[in-house]
């Protein structure tokens, strides 16, 4: 078994990381073997709409996401984590998340496009800290990605959030919520 963490957060050492880790280390208090990423530490540019994967499902830029394809699809489940920046998951994310069309929407010759034709069957983990104190200031949002993934073919387990995290460390001060992301790591 082999969870995947992909964290998307600028500051390494923040409260997404945290959470992020604790997820991980509920699997691997399991057995799991895991390993994260951070995805602001890579070279990971922007799609840029060339719509090559269309013919083989291969993206043609040349950088560190030819690595997390990889990771991608060697993983039982993946954790993604990040920061709510402007009401949405953070830049270094979003990228991440777009390029995943190579290998989630139209697979060799995919009637109608956009169809997700690969069913990666990965358990997926959604992970967010944000500021507002309100613990339910993002619910409708994270309902939105959940579909997202779910279409994208992904087995959607659980959303998890810490709300009021503005300091590097705050959720230190949630140990419910970590112990949660700690369980839920152990289901997976
Ligand atoms: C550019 C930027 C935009 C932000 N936008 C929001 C927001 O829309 N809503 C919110 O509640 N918090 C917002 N925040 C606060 C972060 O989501 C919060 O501090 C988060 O826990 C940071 O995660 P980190 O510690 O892993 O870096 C924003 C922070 C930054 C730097």
């Amino acid at each position: 078994m082999k969870v995947l963490g992909l964290m998307g957060s600028p500051r390494g050492n923040g409260n997404t990381a945290t959470l992020v880790n604790a997820v991980l280390e509920g699997a691997a208090e399991n057995g799991a073997e895991t390993k994260v990423y951070h995805l602001a530490k890579m070279d990971l540019k922007a799609c840029s709409g060339c719509m090559s994967c269309r013919a083989d499902g291969k993206c043609v830029i040349d950088d560190d996401m030819q690595e997390l394809y990889e990771e991608v699809c060697s993983s039982d489940a993946l954790v993604i984590g990040s920061p709510i920046y402007m009401w949405e998951i953070t830049t270094q994310t979003k990228a991440f998340v777009d390029r995943l069309i190579a290998l989630t929407c139209w697979q060799p010759c995919a009637k109608p496009e956009f169809a997700p034709l690969i069913k990666l069957n990965t358990k997926l983990v959604l992970a967010y800290t944000y500021g507002n104190p309100n613990p339910n200031n993002f619910n409708q949002y994270f309902k939105y990605m959940e579909g997202l993934f779910s279409y994208l073919g992904f087995d959607v387990q659980e959303s998890i959030w810490a709300s009021g995290t503005i300091d590097l460390d705050d959720i230190l001060h949630q140990p419910d919520v970590l112990e949660n992301a700690k369980e839920i790591g152990k289901k997976l």
